[in-house]
């Protein structure tokens, strides 16, 4: 399919406790990302209800598509392509945004694309660094995510590695859950750990030198929980900044290695960090360390783009578009999609 030369995308994005909805003028600039955060909503139950989330996004949706198109200065009119996020993730909070999208779509008679959101976080990217292009490997940590993926083009990827069991930034949640820090956990681990030394208690690094690109982080969650109980049976005092750092530690040096197995695996001296533990200083100190002693680049995204936005989406469903892989309008939201569902090609 020919795009003309400026192209428009309005995209959706409601995959769990974000609503958000974004205007991308050819894929790589953002003229609106309006992201209407649940966050709140959901503290006082330590971690998000689903169906809250969907009413939510049900009273959310209209209101940021009018206020992401106002922001933009554009009319649904001027719109090119429609992008949504079909999966993976909570399938009522899914199905509103694909619902919103598909009569959006129809009733303006413009093109939609249903967009993979794990690809939505890599292409986040994209629009942090203009200079940017495949080929390259992506390490995507989110909080239902942790994969290795070799990018080879805009609309090729394949799927290196994956968590056999809890996501990285699920088990940052866990654990800042038993350290009593509100939900999300993650940054509040990043910002404690700066108070702690990383190497106060040995956590185990799970599959950490296994020729093996899967990842594992129950272990470590489990591991966390049995020192915080032993502790308080011996009545020892736990240094709470000590716990986070150490945790911390075990999960970057895992995700150090592994990316930089990945690497070598795609031939890549590109590396490119997506998804919301991408805001993590730790990690991405550690990741640049390691990529510049090896000559390699390091790409990862400002810190609105890491965590759930609808312009990540509103980049990957440009570059599909631009391939003409589009969806039809009996599209539905699959939220257990994997990465590579999605793909044409390997
Ligand atoms: O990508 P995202 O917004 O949602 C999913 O697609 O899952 O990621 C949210 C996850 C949460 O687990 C949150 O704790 C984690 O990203 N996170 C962080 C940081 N900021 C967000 N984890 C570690 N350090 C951070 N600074
Ligand atoms: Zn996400």
């Amino acid at each position: 399919m020919q795009t003309k030369k400026l192209c428009l995308t309005l995209a959706i994005e409601t995959s769990c406790d974000e609503t958000s909805a974004a205007v991308l003028l050819n894929g790589r600039q953002v003229l609106a990302n309006v992201i209407s955060s649940q966050i709140p909503l959901h503290q006082k139950y330590g971690g998000v209800v689903p169906e809250i989330a969907s009413r939510k996004h049900i009273e959310n949706v209209l209101p940021v598509i009018d206020e992401a198109l106002q922001e933009a200065g554009v009319t649904l009119a001027d719109i090119d392509v429609i992008g949504v996020t079909y999966g993976p993730g909570l399938v009522g909070a899914l199905l509103v945004g694909v619902a919103a999208a598909k009569t959006l779509a129809y009733a303006s008679d413009k093109p939609l694309v249903a967009v993979n959101h794990l690809e939505g976080h890599i292409f986040a990217n994209f629009i942090s660094h203009p200079e940017l292009e495949p080929p390259f490997a992506a390490l995507v940590v989110s909080g239902g995510h942790t994969s290795l993926v070799h990018v080879k083009d805009y609309n090729s990827f394949s799927l290196l590695g994956q968590t056999v069991d809890d996501a990285a930034g699920e088990a940052f949640d866990k654990v800042a859950r038993v350290l009593k820090l509100p939900y999300p956990g993650g940054p509040h681990i990043d910002r404690l750990a700066k108070e702690g030394n990383g190497q106060a208690i040995a956590f185990p690094r799970a599959l950490a030198q296994k020729n093996s690109m899967n990842f594992s982080f129950s272990g470590l969650k489990s591991a966390v929980l049995n020192y915080l109980n032993s502790a308080m049976q011996k009545g020892e005092t736990i240094v709470a900044a000590d716990v986070a750092a150490s945790f911390q530690s075990a999960v970057v040096d895992v995700l150090v290695i592994k990316a930089m197995q990945a690497c070598e695996i795609c031939q890549s001296k590109k590396l490119v960090l997506a998804g919301g533990v991408a805001a993590n200083s730790a990690l991405k100190k550690a990741l640049a360390e390691e990529c510049r002693e090896r000559g390699y680049e390091f790409f990862y995204p400002e810190p609105v783009l890491c965590t759930d936005n609808a312009a990540m989406i509103a980049s990957r469903a440009h570059y599909q578009y631009r391939e003409g892989l589009v969806a039809e309008l009996d599209l539905n939201a699959v939220p257990s999609l994997k990465l590579i569902d999605a793909n044409l090609a390997d």
